[in-house]
């Protein structure tokens, strides 16, 4: 099993991303899930995890992680609504949050794990990039970092960016440069993986706790796509169902879903209408080696029924 820790931002994608890893316990030893600002505030972002995690009857530890970026203000989503999940009402947990330090506690995991451990990041980088600084020996401790977040061409938040990129620049520029093994999900593969009708009603057929909660956020995902809210340039529409988070998660337990190119990347710091940029170095002119693991294509036949069959059965016995 692969020793994983998870940092989200819950988020739409990212509720269906976890649960998808909490069916995914026959792959994945899931150690802990610490929170950041993001889609919405961190206590919100909290609040939505450990609710998720806890009516789905896992006792994984959550932990509230980073209220604000390293140097920038916080500047929430809009597409996930002002809870973070939509019009999706998830139970309150009846447990509360593990108290204690998500840096300590990604630094605790990565020595327990003993140079295994992977994390997978749905989020801004904020807590992953005050691990490294606070805990410089990390870097020979944590095994790989799935990200979702930037893209080799184009962006969502900007013309220039990615979201989670975007949203705490410093803290990616940290992190893209610790020389941890990367693999970048980016918006390269992941504005591929709208959802389709046919898959939405297949979960909503599902009879079982796992597939209920993943029907209702996938509706709210769905109607989305018609309204509007205000965003940094003005009133726009908000995003379609894409399963950024998911196809990240799915990485995890399937590297064989995607395509990769290896790529020397650095993030853009200074820049007035390129922010957060994910600037990648295709011909070679820094004379660097590669720094990330950049998807460039996705299987999507395969990645569907990864977590059709998943929502379905659940882990493999
Ligand atoms: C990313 O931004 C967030 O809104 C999503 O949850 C995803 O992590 C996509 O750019
Ligand atoms: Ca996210």
């Amino acid at each position: 099993k692969i020793p994983c820790l998870i940092d989200c931002d819950t988020g739409m994608d990212d509720a269906i991303a976890l649960i998808c890893a909490l069916l995914s316990q026959d792959r994945l030893d899931l150690k802990a899930i610490t929170t950041v600002a993001g889609c919405v505030e961190v206590d919100k972002t909290s609040r939505n995890t450990l609710n998720i995690v806890d009516s789905l009857g896992s006792q994984i530890p959550v932990i509230r992680g980073a209220e604000a970026p390293l140097q920038r203000e916080l500047y929430v989503a809009i597409s996930h609504g002002t809870s973070g999940l939509g019009d999706v009402v998830v139970p309150e947990a009846k447990r509360a949050l593990q108290e204690m330090d998500a840096v300590d506690m990604i630094y605790r995991c990565a020595v327990e794990c003993e140079g295994k451990l992977q994390l997978l990041v749905t989020g801004p980088l904020t807590n992953v990039a005050k691990a490294l600084t606070r805990y410089p020996a990390i870097t020979s401790l944590i095994e790989k970092i799935t990200i979702m977040g930037g893209a080799l061409r184009g962006g969502n938040m900007t013309q220039a960016s990615e979201f989670n990129i975007w949203v705490d620049p410093e803290a990616a520029d940290i992190v893209f440069r610790s020389g941890i093994s990367l693999t970048m999900v980016g918006l390269d593969v992941t504005l591929k993986t709208e959802l389709p009708q046919y898959v939405y009603e297949q979960v909503r057929a599902m009879d079982n706790p796992f597939a209920s909660l993943a029907a209702d956020v996938f509706s709210y995902m769905m109607r989305r796509n018609s309204l509007t809210g205000v965003s940094l340039y003005g009133s726009v529409e908000l995003d379609p169902a894409h399963m950024h988070d998911v196809l990240a998660m799915a990485v995890v337990v399937r590297p064989d879903l995607i395509k990769t190119e290896p790529h020397y990347i650095e993030v853009e710091l200074a820049g007035s209408c390129t922010r957060g940029m994910t600037v990648a170095d295709f011909n070679d002119v820094m004379n660097k080696q590669p720094n990330v693991d950049a998807a460039v294509d996705v299987d999507l036949d395969a990645f569907w029924a990864w977590m059709l069959e998943l929502l379905e059965h659940g882990p493999k016995r």
